[in-house]
């Protein structure tokens, strides 16, 4: 799997499946049922530390969760998180990022748009490829005062596309959406050519993540209304990750139960 592949599957309609995973074993499982996108994400913070937020993880953490799912993957494109502060200025992120990928990454995401020019720029003169990550950014998590739904008035949701059309333009391969009215989702799917990413962004956007421990049914924490359960039913991890895959390719995932 690649990017071209991914654009491919833009532009015909048919949508892509995207889990995070932190191990080989698991990675193996996803990668094996044909998952497309494998994302090594800073949630592991919450599901691999027990931590409330993302912000303790470090770019040491980040590598060896890198090195462990890579190790399991043979078709799946790998994204691995930047983490918190490991992106501060575009000679730190260049720097880092290269880490991630010498780890086994195919590319790299972090949260932000326009305020990372700099740092989009300089990837893509590296020729790093970028998923940027807009909407709801968990690593903003005290800033904005919790978990909360982003682009619900015209002015924010004119600034998240706005932000989507430039940062392509300075290279993100993929826009991944966080938490945001399924209506601008869809907007924002229909205004780039990059492949778009939904979790709790409405079941418009190009592919769906889920964390992977969310959709076991393992994290017992608090769930936003975007997560389902997909073991519900099913004996095995194979035929939970195999129902995802079906619910997001005939688009019944997510319902409008699941979006804003
Ligand atoms: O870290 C992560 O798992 C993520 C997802 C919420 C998309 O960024």
């Amino acid at each position: 799997m690649n990017i071209d592949a991914l654009k491919t599957l833009k532009k015909t309609g048919e949508k892509f499946t995207c889990l995070t995973a932190y191990d080989a074993s698991f990675a193996k499982v996803f990668d094996h049922c044909g998952i497309e996108v494998i994302l090594i994400g800073d949630s592991l913070g919450n599901v691999i530390q027990g931590d409330e937020n993302t912000l303790g993880v470090s770019m040491q953490d980040m590598v060896y969760h890198t090195q462990n799912v890579a190790q399991g993957v043979e078709n799946a494109l790998l994204i691995s998180d930047m983490p918190y502060k490991s992106y501060e200025n575009p000679v730190q992120a260049l720097l880092n990022a290269q880490r991630l990928i010498e780890a086994g990454a195919a590319m790299v995401k972090f949260e932000g748009g326009v305020e990372h020019e700099g740092i989009f720029k300089v990837l893509q003169k590296n020729k790093i490829p970028v998923c940027a990550h807009l909407g709801l950014q968990p690593q903003s998590v005290i800033e904005i005062g919790g978990y909360k739904v982003q682009g619900r008035d015209e002015n924010s949701a004119n600034q998240i596309l706005s932000d989507a059309k430039k940062i392509t333009q300075w290279g993100a391969d993929i826009v991944l959406l966080e938490c945001i009215p399924s209506a601008l989702g869809k907007q924002i799917t229909q205004s780039i050519d990059a492949p778009t990413i939904g979790i709790g962004a409405g079941v418009d956007c190009d592919g769906q993540i889920l964390v992977s421990y969310d959709m076991l049914g393992v994290n017992t924490g608090y769930l936003p209304k975007f997560v389902k359960n997909f073991l519900t039913g099913c004996d095995s991890i194979e035929c939970a990750v195999k129902a995802y895959i079906e619910e997001v390719k005939n688009q019944t995932y997510p319902a409008d139960e699941h979006s804003y």
